[in-house]
């Protein structure tokens, strides 16, 4: 195999499994759950509702993950609520992106875990 050709190779099975940290791994909901419980729950809800103690009196109200309907495209891929759009939401906050500082950004929490929590938010949809 020439040079090019095991580097194509290389790429393409970085991509298939996910490289660490390139946000194509995909999340594991189970590992989510107690991190969306430590940091979001308190707007978000327990069932995602948004009716957390702190979330039921948020103007505006933290997102319907039971909804599973979103607003930011936040790559302007024409598309709402892809795992990216998610992703770069919780890691930037919404005032990034026109929305709410209500909702803040995460910086302390990394890119696998932020994936994993975006895998538990896609469990709350009804
Ligand atoms: C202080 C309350 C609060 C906390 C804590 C909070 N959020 Fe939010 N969140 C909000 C509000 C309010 C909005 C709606 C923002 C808007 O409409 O502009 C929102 C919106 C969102 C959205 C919607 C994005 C979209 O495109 O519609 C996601 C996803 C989200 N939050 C995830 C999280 C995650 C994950 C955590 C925990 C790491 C978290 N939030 C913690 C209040 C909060």
């Amino acid at each position: 195999m020439n040079r090019t050709l095991t580097i194509a190779a290389t790429i393409a099975v970085s991509l298939t499994v996910g490289l660490p940290g390139s946000g194509l791994a995909e999340g594991d909901a189970a590992a989510g759950k107690p991190l969306y419980e430590i940091n979001c729950l308190i707007c978000h809800g327990v069932t995602g509702a948004g009716d957390g103690p702190v979330g039921v009196a948020l103007q505006p109200p933290p997102r319907d993950f039971s909804v599973g309907e979103f607003m930011f495209d936040t790559d302007g891929d024409g598309a709402k609520g892809t795992d990216v759009d998610l992703k770069t939401v919780i890691q930037k906050g919404g005032m990034e992106f026109g929305g709410s500082a209500l909702m803040a950004p995460w910086p302390t929490l990394s890119e696998e875990q932020i994936a994993n929590i975006v895998a538990y938010i896609r469990t709350l949809k009804k």
